[in-house]
């Protein structure tokens, strides 16, 4: 240690490394697709599963109307949560909303998670559980999907442990794509002695709601967002039904204003009361999946799996596809590629479905890719 010469006491050193917390410094980053090699002209975006079509008409009006931006939201996000709340068939006051189904699930892990617990994740699956759970200090445990993207469920239950809080469900599947068998959904609620979180941010394109299995399970945790169907990804607007035993321990976690703003608030608000339109683009939406896989069926060894969302999986007749993404990256087509061997996903593609003609560009640049590599 240096001589002290300024008469207080001498100054250690500040080291940064040691202020993070060690399950952060350990945690993984959330992975997104590589950047192109070069600067494309044209930007078809089909990699994060957004709405092409954006907001309804109703959400627009009111953002366009909007004056309250020097005003703090609503304490308890009252309207937000009650229009979330019968929108999906809960009482509003087991409704925490939050800037993304992603920072509802951060309330959650707030709420339950001590370091050393045991999280329960069926990878292939949404990549920000595992850097979330683990940023907590959770042990983030992967018991993989059975062959046809199912749940294991024997694997599940048996994988639960003393300090297990959480078993993620991600119902339809993202990347996969896929809805899980719903007896399986049933019996992991049924037979888990702890939280099962159901993730439907896709809901509205499967037809499904979990919801009711709340009522007969006290475990359950179904979470929503308006990021997909309702076309608000930028406005950031997400939201669980939790448990009731838990939802008071939740709000006490909840920063003041519940993490929504003031101008989210409205349009979501609005967005609930433009239903008839949004399933409308819902529908458009799965005409044109429906129609992006027709075409891609033409392609000689392309195979669409078949889809309960808004995006697809692509089977490509390559072993590893991650260099046609990056090649129609490069002209100017983003879609996802999930490289990790253990993921079993390496031949896919994975497209969010665009409008009809960023779907066109997508087919079209595919195959011209694929014909150059057959020719
Ligand atoms: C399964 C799943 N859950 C949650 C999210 C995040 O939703 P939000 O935009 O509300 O944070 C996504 C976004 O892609 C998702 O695919």
């Amino acid at each position: 240690m240096g001589a002290d010469t300024s008469g207080t006491s001498p100054r250690r050193s500040f080291d940064p490394e040691a202020m993070v917390k060690s399950a952060v410094r350990s945690m993984g980053r959330y992975q997104r697709q590589a950047a192109p090699d070069r600067q494309p002209d044209r930007q078809v975006r089909l990699d994060w599963n957004e709405s092409p079509h954006g907001p309804s008409p109703k959400a627009r009006a009111a953002l366009a109307e909007f004056e309250h931006y020097h005003r703090y939201p609503e304490f308890d996000a009252g309207s937000l949560r009650a229009a979330l709340g019968e929108y999906v068939g809960c009482p509003a006051d087991q409704i925490i909303a939050g800037a993304g189904l992603d920072d509802v699930l951060n309330t959650l892990a707030m709420l339950i998670l001590e370091p050393g617990d045991r999280v329960i994740i069926s990878e292939p699956t949404f990549g920000v559980y595992r850097p979330l759970f683990s940023g907590h200090g959770a042990e983030v445990l992967d018991v993989p999907l059975a062959p046809g993207w199912q749940l294991d469920v024997d694997a599940i239950l048996d994988a639960v442990n003393d300090r297990t809080k959480m078993i993620v469900i991600c119902n339809p599947n993202n990347p996969t794509g896929n809805l899980f068998d719903p007896a399986d959904v049933e019996r992991v609620c049924a037979e888990a002695p702890c939280i099962v979180v159901i993730d439907e941010a896709y809901a509205e394109f499967a037809g499904v709601n979990h919801v009711p299995l709340m009522e007969k399970y006290p475990n359950v945790s179904v979470m929503r967002t308006m990021s997909k169907f309702a076309g608000l990804a930028g406005m950031r607007v997400g939201y669980g039904a939790f448990p009731a035993s838990v939802v008071d321990y939740a709000m006490q976690v909840m920063p003041a204003f519940c993490n929504v703003g003031t101008a989210s608030s409205a349009v979501a608000i609005a967005s609930l009361n433009d239903l008839e339109y949004l399933q409308g683009v819902t529908d458009t939406i799965i005409a044109d999946r429906e129609a992006l896989a027709a075409r891609l069926r033409e392609i000689p060894g392309v195979e669409p799996m078949p889809s309960a969302t808004n995006f697809m999986l692509v089977k490509l007749p390559v072993e590893n596809a991650g260099p046609i993404a990056a090649e129609l990256a490069n002209r100017g087509v983003f879609i996802r590629h999930f490289g990790r061997p253990d993921m079993g996903l390496q031949p896919y593609l994975r497209v969010s479905i665009g409008t009809t003609g960023e779907n066109e560009i997508f087919a079209n640049e595919l195959e011209d890719i694929l014909k150059g590599l057959n020719g």
